[in-house]
């Protein structure tokens, strides 16, 4: 099969297709023909080292963490999938998703619904999941304010719509570029900049943070005390406030959730770009530039 990975731990330079044996799944997992697959900012982080300690790899190693696809063989004790079934869900340890095909455990996995496209579904584990999760962990209630740092990239989307389903106000920090469309969402625009903290218009009730460094030091230090702050990005500089990273869900019931609510309406995948297979370094390389809109997803059928 074609994949597309990298040969060593560096920079996009160590990226390339490769022409790798279709792999066996092992108990509880299966193996899937691959629509699409997810582009995270994880992804370049993997390639470049940077989480060595937590992901495990072989080299030459796939990219990506998350797809849709067919399923087209199962491991034994796998009585949820059956072949030819259309699902989404995160990629085993070991395997990626940016490639022809892939392994997913069967329980990180979910049915896709006819109303979810693939490339929306191949968005749902790691972003909007990471959107929900992160929410969940600030229990905020309707009425609340939010104060979301790096509103409009992929986790960000997700975070402003399932905030305002919630009837949660949300102050969102982004770009010019993206001012439109956060507004679009019932949020409240924040232009990102140095000096971003002196025009929050409210006090808030909690922080989600998509950004890390200077953008959250300058949130944290300048909210009351005690604000929960849940930051994907810098989970050990939020420590310092008190705050923590995402308690992350893998489940099915807990991606079935997030297909529930995109079947409902409440939320709709923003994918901005979408590039094949053999294009997949040009999407990485979007993402990798930090200042994507929405997802970007690989195409691979
Ligand atoms: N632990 C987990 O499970 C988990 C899961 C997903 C993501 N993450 C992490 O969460 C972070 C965000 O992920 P993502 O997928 O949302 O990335 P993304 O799609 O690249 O979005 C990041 C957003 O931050 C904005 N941004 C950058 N600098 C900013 C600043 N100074 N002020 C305000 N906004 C700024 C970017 O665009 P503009 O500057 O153009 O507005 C972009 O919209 C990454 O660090 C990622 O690794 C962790």
């Amino acid at each position: 099969m074609i994949a597309y990975g990298f040969s060593e731990y560096g920079g996009p330079e160590t990226e390339s297709l490769l022409d790798l044996p279709i792999a066996e799944p092992g108990s509880g997992q299966i193996l899937v023909a691959v629509h699409a697959a997810g582009v995270n900012p994880a992804d370049w982080k993997v390639r470049a080292g940077n989480r060595k300690d937590t992901v495990q790899i072989t080299l030459p190693a796939v990219l990506g963490r998350e797809v849709s696809g067919t399923v087209v063989g199962a491991g034994s004790g796998v009585a949820e999938f059956s072949v030819g079934d259309e699902v989404f869900g995160a990629t085993a340890s070991g395997y990626g998703g940016y490639a022809q095909y892939t392994v997913l455990n069967a329980s990180s996995t979910a049915h896709k619904p006819d109303s979810v496209s693939w490339a929306a579904a191949a968005t749902l584990p790691v972003a909007a999941g990471t959107a929900y999760d992160s929410l969940r962990g600030l229990a905020l209630v309707s009425g609340n304010t939010l104060l979301v740092l790096g509103a409009g990239g992929g986790v960000g989307s997700s975070v402003l719509q399932l905030a305002r389903a919630d009837d949660i106000d949300v102050l969102a920090v982004a770009s010019p570029g993206k001012r439109e469309w956060i507004e679009s969402l019932g949020a409240e625009f924040v232009a990102a900049g140095p000096d971003y903290v002196h025009s929050l218009s409210r006090p808030v009730h909690g922080i989600v943070d998509l950004v890390g460094g200077d953008t959250l030091r300058a949130a944290a230090s300048n909210v009351h005390s005690g604000t929960p702050i849940v930051s994907v990005a810098d989970p050990t500089l939020a420590a310092r406030w008190g705050g923590s990273g995402a308690q992350r869900d893998r489940t099915t019931a807990a991606f079935t959730r997030l297909a529930d609510l995109v079947t409902n309406g409440v939320l709709r995948p923003r994918i901005d770009h979408v590039f094949p297979l053999d294009r997949a370094g040009e999407a990485l390389a979007l993402v990798e530039n930090g200042h994507a809109l929405g997802k970007v997803v690989v195409e691979v059928r």
